[in-house]
């Protein structure tokens, strides 16, 4: 049997997608390998949201060619986003890669690896309407046997003036409902104790009028100790019915992923995000009244085409009022044929990007180790998920909120849940104890 390693960068869809992958393999009689000295076939599955994520890329496909020096056989291909969106060009700019593959092509995998075989290259990127992979049950690559990702819907047609993915993942499109439920039920019964629905923008999942909060309410009807989380929220779709729906179901987990990106309307209008801030900070309420115990995070970027010191001013401002639990802040990358790149101007500086960016990042760690401190004395469920990575007589699981708690191992057994009281903490972690 020939064997594959798949290597994933990029977010949770991507490492939905290579257990897609994966099995589409394994059911063609290829096996699956973690060793590169052993691979046939290198699968790198790859990410375009920034273009340091495709620098990554570009520098892991050269430091193969030394394996591939050894090994002739050995072949490279490049999936996902990257392979998109740079077709067939990519094999042209980097030699040793002999074919590419897009996010709705996979079912082709085999038939182009026997190609590869062959001596040929090979590219297929056509976009599918309907390709959701919906009859595949993935192998669990990235799991831990307690945690996976279901991918809900793929593609996104909301063409944020500086996002990538609109031409990478090409539309939007639900997939089948029952589909969803029986994965889920059958994780469930594998022993799985969490689930993560995930999109691009999983508020608006439709699929024949079934909508989100319908899904996500039969998701946690498998059982009350699954827990349910899902992201991404695109915060102009996110409705008091899904809220309601969380508030119904104390195994659908307290924490929205709610990416605001900028704080000023001016920023916002320019990136066709198609709510203004009044908006936002009015849904931040609804969250906080409907769930109180709600955890907030966010994606933000710094430096858009335009921004001013007062659009700047204006995410610090937001940050300060919100006070978000986590944030994945990001330096703007200007992205080849997107709108931005098409008719704005990439007018802050490089140096100035990273000024603002690290401002915000400076301020989310202070307000970060304050909600953290908050926390000290409380009592939480945990969902016991391993050893941690700092000290290995200590576990680590997550509350419902999300946040990581590390707590002295005892008794306890990952996969189970745990209670345990918050002691300390740090920006990133809360350290406690178990509580029986
Ligand atoms: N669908 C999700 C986001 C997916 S991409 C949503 O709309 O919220 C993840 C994050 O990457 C985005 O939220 C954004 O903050 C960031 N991002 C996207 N394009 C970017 C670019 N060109 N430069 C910098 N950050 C970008
Ligand atoms: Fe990109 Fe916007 Fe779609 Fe998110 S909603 S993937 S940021 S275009
Ligand atoms: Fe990257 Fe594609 Fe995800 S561009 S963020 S891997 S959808």
């Amino acid at each position: 049997m020939e064997k594959v390693l798949i290597e994933t960068y990029g977010c949770q869809m991507n490492f939905a997608d290579s257990e897609v992958v994966g099995a589409i393999l394994k059911t063609n009689n290829y096996a699956l390998t973690d060793d590169i000295e052993q691979a046939d076939f290198v699968l790198i599955n790859t990410c375009a949201i920034r273009d340091n994520a495709e620098q990554r890329v570009r520098h892991r496909v050269r430091e193969l060619k030394a394996q591939q020096n050894k090994r002739r056989q050995m072949r490279i291909g490049i999936l996902g986003c990257m392979a998109e969106r740079l077709q067939s060009q990519l094999m042209s700019e980097e030699e040793n890669v002999s074919f590419v593959v897009g996010p709705d092509a996979y079912r082709q995998l085999p038939s182009i690896l026997q190609q590869v075989r062959q001596g040929q290259k090979a590219a297929e990127t056509e976009l599918s309407q309907t390709e959701t992979y919906a009859d595949i049950e993935p192998v669990r690559l990235a799991s831990n046997g307690i945690s996976a990702y279901i991918s809900i819907m793929r593609g996104c047609q909301n063409y944020c003036t500086y996002c990538v993915v609109p031409y990478t993942r090409g539309r939007e499109r639900s997939r089948q409902p029952q589909t969803i439920v029986d994965e889920a039920r059958k994780l469930w019964q594998q022993g799985y104790r969490e689930v993560t629905l995930l999109g691009q923008n999983v508020n608006s999942y439709n699929c024949d009028n079934y909508d989100f909060p319908q899904l996500i309410e039969d998701v946690a009807a498998i059982s009350p100790d699954l827990r349910v989380r899902f992201a991404t929220s695109h915060p102009k779709d996110l409705s008091d019915k899904l809220l309601q729906a969380m508030a119904a179901h104390s195994n659908i987990c307290r924490c929205i992923h709610l990416p605001v990106q900028s704080g000023s309307n001016h920023m916002l209008k320019a990136m066709n995000r198609h709510y203004t801030i009044e908006w936002y900070l009015e849904r931040v309420d609804a969250i906080r009244k409907y769930i109180p115990d709600c955890s907030i995070t966010t994606d933000v970027i710094a430096g858009f085409c335009g921004e001013t010191l007062d659009d700047h001013q204006a995410t610090l401002d937001l940050f300060r009022q919100v006070r978000y639990d986590y944030a994945y802040m990001f330096k703007y990358s200007m992205r080849p044929n997107t709108y931005a790149h098409r008719h704005m101007h990439d007018d802050v500086g490089e140096e100035e990007k990273t000024r603002r960016l690290n401002e915000i990042i400076k301020l989310q760690g202070e307000i970060a180790l304050e909600n953290n401190q908050k926390e000290i004395g409380r009592e939480y469920e945990v969902l016991v998920e391993g050893v941690s990575h700092r000290n290995k007589s200590q576990l680590f699981g997550r509350n419902s909120q999300n946040k990581v708690i590390v707590f002295d191992k005892r008794d306890a057994i990952p996969g189970t849940y745990r209670r345990t009281i918050v002691e300390s903490c740090t920006a990133a972690t809360l350290i406690g104890k178990l509580a029986d």
